[in-house]
């Protein structure tokens, strides 16, 4: 069925200019599951008007089939499938072959999918003196911005965007190389030489592998951290339409180079609202120190005047619990146990931030729950990841969901530019007066 397809219509709401009586129709489409929309594409030609909702908190800016949300009941469905379950049973390039294709494989396909994403993991070897350009205290995520932008300057044969064969290989490209890109910032930052994939380990272990591995001895790798990896991985590599998800497809919505609107995401996800949030928490459970300090912050957190927030704390979709904090918070317990990391005094500190926030009223009221940001910065700082690594490796993940929906948008019939409208609040038009007689 072609999308946005009229058939689709539930039913229809009637408008009213209170002003001229007029009545305006406006119908109503009905997705598969969740809230309907109210089709407002012809509001502005029949009735003069834009619609007004900054942050998009009403608005929804596509037809989706990847990835679906219902925040009030914490459910999250990849292409249908829930996340505790794929987390439980599946892998990470499992569920990047059900991101972009919609359907899980058979053992065939994922085993060519698989030998496809091994086969592109290493860098074009002219990448690595970009890596030497940066001064080594740049931040990752500063670096990973600026690599995965330059990716577009290297592969001239994938960058027709209407051929779905270039599609596959700049998408392919973007999933393998990620992990390399973080792996070679990190190396960078703390004087490592770099490294290269190995392609006998699955993608996490490899990962582990590229961030841990010296040329001095051989690297094992640990079965339980490679599988809180792969873990994680497959809990962050898609949230629909959120902040870098939006951009990316928005960047791409003017048919801009992919590995740029993957540059794009990757900055917007670094903020801490977003993806920046994992290093936050971090960041904020060292500043607190003592769990005697917890009641002085959540008091912080709830003075109107003091624009401190609990960082981990909250998201504009999920109003009850955030289904992928239920996965972390089990995988933070069995790293932990599996590291020998009986009295980690942050996690003391983090479950006692918890403990305080979820009983009090504020926060109970305002429907504000631990998000997956709270557990996961727990899980790397117990796997040595330094906290300014823990931002990139969300975008290791979610590279996987931005390239989904980037493909899922240039395959739509019904995208256009992404471009808003505003309200203009400011001078109305006035005559230019010269600088002398001001
Ligand atoms: N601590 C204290 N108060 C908060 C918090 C918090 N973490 N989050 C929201 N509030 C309050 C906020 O002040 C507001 O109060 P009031 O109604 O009195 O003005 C109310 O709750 C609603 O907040 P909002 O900012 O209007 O809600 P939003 O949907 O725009 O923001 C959010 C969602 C995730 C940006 C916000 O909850 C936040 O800043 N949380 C901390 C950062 C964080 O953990 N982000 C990671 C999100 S999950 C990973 C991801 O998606 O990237």
């Amino acid at each position: 069925m072609p999308k946005g397809n009229p058939d689709k219509a539930a039913t229809s709401f009637t408008l009213t200019d209170n002003a001229s009586g007029e009545k305006y129709e406006l119908p109503v489409l009905k997705g598969t599951v969740g809230p309907n929309v109210i089709d407002v594409r012809k509001l502005y030609a029949e009735t003069g008007h834009f619609t007004f909702d900054p942050g998009y908190t009403s608005t929804g800016s596509c037809e989706s089939e990847i990835t679906f949300i219902d925040g009030d009941k914490g459910i999250l469905l990849y292409r249908g499938y829930p996340i505790d379950q794929l987390a439980e049973n599946s892998n990470f390039i499992e569920v990047c072959y059900l991101l972009i294709y919609g359907e899980l494989p058979s053992a065939k396909d994922l085993e060519t999918f698989e030998h496809r994403i091994t086969y592109h993991t290493m860098l074009h070897e002219q990448i690595n003196y970009f890596f030497r350009g940066f001064r080594r205290d740049s931040h990752p995520m500063a670096i990973m911005c600026g690599v995965v932008g330059a990716l577009s300057a290297f592969y001239h044969d994938s960058t027709d965007i209407n051929d779905p064969v270039h599609r596959f290989i700049a998408s392919t490209r973007m999933i393998a190389k990620m992990p390399t890109i973080a792996a070679t910032a990190y190396r960078y930052s703390v004087g490592l030489p770099f490294t290269y994939p190995r392609n006998d380990l699955n993608f996490s272990e490899n990962f582990l592998y590229m961030m841990f591995s010296n040329p001095c001895e051989e690297y094992v790798v640990n079965p339980v951290l490679a599988r809180a990896m792969d873990r994680i991985l497959i809990l962050h590599a898609d949230h629909e339409q959120n902040a870098s998800t939006s951009t990316v497809r928005i960047s791409g919505s003017s048919g801009a180079n992919p590995f740029a609107c993957v540059a794009a995401g990757i900055a917007s996800l670094w903020g801490p609202a977003h993806g920046g949030a994992n290093e936050a928490v971090l960041n904020m459970l060292e500043e607190i120190g003592t769990k005697d300090r917890v009641p002085e912050y959540v008091k912080k957190a709830k003075d109107k005047n003091d624009p401190f927030r609990l960082m981990g704390f909250g998201h504009r979709v999920y109003k009850n619990f955030d289904p992928r904090a239920q996965v972390m918070r089990k995988t933070a317990h069995e790293v932990l146990a599996d590291l020998g990391i009986k009295d980690d005094p942050l996690l003391d500190l983090a479950m006692e931030l918890e403990r305080i926030a979820l009983e009090d009223e504020y926060f109970i009221e305002k429907k504000l729950y631990p998000n997956v940001d709270f557990y996961s910065g727990i899980i790397f700082k117990a796997m040595g990841i330094p906290t300014s690594m823990f931002t990139v490796l969300f975008a290791v993940a979610r590279v996987v969901g931005w390239v989904a929906q980037w493909n899922e948008m240039i395959e739509d019939p019904t995208q256009k530019i992404g471009r808003p409208r505003q309200l203009y609040v400011g001078a109305t038009q006035r005559d230019f007066v010269p600088v002398g007689k001001r």
